[in-house]
């Protein structure tokens, strides 16, 4: 402990060049040295399963509220975060998910009919970050020219959270509130003209007896927003990567596209999309060894969780018939992710169309992918070449 602040003495620092050139490695070597670690930027990084399942099955404990911010409804503890939830979980039922699929396989089919075989492409760029846009838009009924203000608005929202620059995070907040708002009063004065998709249903949702407010809409579509595109981008990348990489299971399941959703769920564990999540301590608590106060920030980094060698045996390995109760990818508890099916659907969708379409998706020799940093995952830059 710090004499002077007060503070614990950092375990490590999570913005060092170290961690950021490799995050997947340096959080398996920080679960080896230290589960349960302090730095000022994170507070209490958890990187065990057992205790990221421990806070996440004790909400009371481990709390959403984490800020000032209205954020519908992942900053919210129950009993406010049950209403929210599940008006959220009405827009994302099964049969919604499933009578998008035929549109989510036209966009597909269309972006990987314009990739261009046999020579060199950035699969992010050029593939992952469209397909995430585009997705996302069809999705909520969104006209194509937000696409390319949202793929820039998601740079910046990055760029500020690593930062961890407030001012800049609540101008970039207000930024996308700003092509919202327009959307969303066109719907209004439209009235019974307005289009019939999820943008419109939403407009007209009641939470208890009154209409949900702007502010609560624009929230709701800014998480949806935040967890579709820079997600679906960074799942895409990683997919291709370990594909590329893996030419075996490439071709198995080229053969046996019905594998594909429990390999996609288990690529996704080994290479995490999300890297971590947080909470802030709401009664001192003891986890992992360590003495936590009260009002701490707790950061769960799924990127580790996922990797632990205590639940996964061999957690290297590529393995189709390991219990998917354990894989984090979603999250568990009453915070587990409402668009997972969704997010399911369209990455299945994608690698079905791109598998198809291709004989081969390779690494090019001496070209070297580029890795996101914090707190994005995947690759920032991916060359490829299809074949
Ligand atoms: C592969 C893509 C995705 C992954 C890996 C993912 C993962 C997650 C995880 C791990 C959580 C739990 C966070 C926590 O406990 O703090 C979560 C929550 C959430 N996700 Fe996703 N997600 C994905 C796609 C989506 C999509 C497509 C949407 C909506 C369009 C979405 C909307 C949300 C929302 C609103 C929450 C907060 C739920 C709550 O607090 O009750 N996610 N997601």
């Amino acid at each position: 402990m710090d004499a002077r602040s007060g503070k614990p003495q950092p375990d490590w620092d999570p913005r060092s060049d170290t961690v950021l050139s490799d995050q997947i490695k340096a959080y398996d070597a920080m679960r080896h040295r230290r589960p349960v670690a302090y730095s000022d930027y994170l507070g209490w990084s958890l990187f065990a399963h057992s205790d990221v399942v421990r806070a996440l099955d004790d909400h009371c404990t481990f709390s959403n509220i984490v800020s000032h911010h209205l954020s519908v409804p992942s900053g919210m503890d129950p009993p406010q975060h049950t209403a929210y939830r599940r008006l959220i979980e009405r827009h994302f039922e099964p049969a919604r998910v499933a009578a998008f699929e035929p549109l989510c396989r036209t966009i597909s089919a269309n972006l990987v009919s314009g990739l261009t075989r046999n020579t060199k492409i950035d699969l992010v760029a050029q593939f992952a970050r469209l397909f995430a846009v585009q997705i996302q838009c069809a999705f909520l009924g969104w006209p194509a020219s937000l696409h390319e203000p949202l793929l820039q608005w998601v740079r910046r929202n990055h760029e500020a959270t690593l930062a961890r620059d407030t001012r800049r995070m609540a101008a970039v907040a207000l930024e996308f509130d700003g092509y919202i708002t327009v959307l969303l009063e066109a719907r209004r004065a439209a009235g019974a003209a307005a289009p019939h998709d999820i943008t419109t249903d939403l407009l007209r949702e009641r939470i208890g007896n009154r209409p949900l407010n702007h502010e609560e809409i624009v929230s709701i579509l800014r998480n949806w927003t935040v967890g579709e595109l820079g997600t679906i981008t960074a799942c895409v990348g990683i997919l291709c990567h370990y594909l590329a990489k893996h030419p075996e299971v490439q071709q198995q399941l080229r053969g046996t596209p019905a594998l594909l959703p429990a390999a996609i769920d288990e690529i996704l564990r080994l290479h995490a999309p999300i890297i971590s999540n947080r909470r802030v301590t709401t009664a001192p608590v003891e986890i992992g060894g360590r003495k936590i106060q009260a009002g701490e920030r707790i950061t769960l980094m799924w990127a580790s969780a996922n990797r632990d060698e205590a639940i996964f045996d061999a957690p290297d390995e590529f393995r189709l018939d390991r219990d998917p109760t354990r894989n984090l990818l979603y999250g568990r508890g009453i915070h587990v992710c409402p668009g997972a099916q969704l997010a399911r659907l369209e990455l299945r969708v994608i690698m079905e169309e791109l598998l198809k379409w291709s004989q081969r998706i390779a690494l090019i020799p001496g070209e070297q992918p580029t890795i996101a940093i914090y707190p994005a995952s995947g690759f920032s830059a991916l060359p490829i070449q299809i074949s």
